[in-house]
This record gives structure tokens, sequence and C-alpha cells, in this order.
């Protein structure tokens, strides 16, 4: 059974969208795409069905990242399908404590910012959707970093 990991933002089409891709990427360059999957979900439903947002889609292309996710909202059957759900920020977080089956959940749930070396405990992922088109950048930038200490923490739990 491969590892499960989903990133759960509000929209699901810009913060958690972005954090898939990178993921992906890095599993399968890291030879461990049987071993790990990886989804994404928003705690709302304002988007449902829609891909990533296309400044956010366009950011990650020209870092190579494909993003091929379809907006859904996190249901409490997913508590049974992840072993790893990461908040992009705290309000998210909360909102994912607040949801049936949160309780009972064994596995991880964490603020992805978190995995981030570089960042403050408990940091934001800000949300870049009003904004300009640096916070898209930002948001990748991360991505990156909080993609990769994800992983390598997946890793020493699983010994891969
Ligand atoms: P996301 O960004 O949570 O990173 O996908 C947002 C996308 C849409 C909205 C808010 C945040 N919205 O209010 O529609």
């Amino acid at each position: 059974m491969p590892i499960r990991v989903c990133f759960v933002c509000l929209g699901n089409i810009c913060r958690s969208p972005t954090a898939d891709g990178v993921m992906v990427r890095l599993v399968a360059d890291s030879g461990l795409a049987d071993q790990v999957d990886v989804d994404s979900a928003g705690t709302s439903a304002f988007h449902v069905g829609e891909p990533a947002d296309h400044r956010s889609a366009a950011v990650a292309r020209g870092r190579g990242y494909a993003l091929t996710s379809r907006s859904r909202p996190f249901v409490s059957a997913d508590w049974n399908r992840f072993e790893y759900v990461l908040a992009m920020d705290r309000s998210n977080l909360r909102n994912l404590r607040r949801l049936p089956g949160a309780h009972g959940f064994t596995g991880t749930l964490a603020l992805f910012r978190d995995f981030d070396p570089e960042s403050p405990a408990e940091s934001d992922t800000p949300d870049p959707y009003y904004g300009g088109a640096d916070g898209f950048d930002e948001v990748l930038d991360i991505c990156e970093r909080g993609c990769r200490g994800l992983l390598e923490q997946i890793r020493s739990e699983h010994g891969l």
C-alpha cells in the first residue's frame, strides 16, 4: 500500500495544487512514485471541478511542474484514505480539526510550513488569490522547501 499524502487549502485551486504538483515531481525524481501517492483538497467547495488557477499553473510550468488537480472538498472519508494531511495555513488547519472524523485520525495532521526548516514555527502559506504575481512565486518557493522537508520526514518514518 502506498503512503498517501493530501495537501489542503481553502479553494484547492492555488496553494494545495501547487504543493501537490511539486510533491509529485519530487517523489518521482526520488524513485518513490510507487510508494507515495499525492492528492490535494479544499476546506471549501467554492471552486469544485476547477483546474488550478491559471496564475499558479503558469508559475509552476515555468519551473517545470504540471498542476493536474481538479478542485474538490476534503470530506470525512478522507481521514481514512490519507496518512499525512497537511494544511496550507492555520485557518485551514482549524477547519480540518473541526470536520467530522478528525478526532479519530491516527495519521499526521500538521501545518505544511512546519516542514520548511527556513520558516518560523506556525507560519502560513500566504493566500495568493487576491494579490499580485509575486504571491504565486512565493507560494512555489514555500512549496519547494516544504515538500523537501516533508519527503525527508516520510522517508525517515517509513525507512524509504
Ligand atoms: P487557495 O486560494 O485556497 O490557495 O486555493 C484561494 C482560492 C479561491 C479563494 C480563496 C483562496 N476564493 O475565495 O474564491
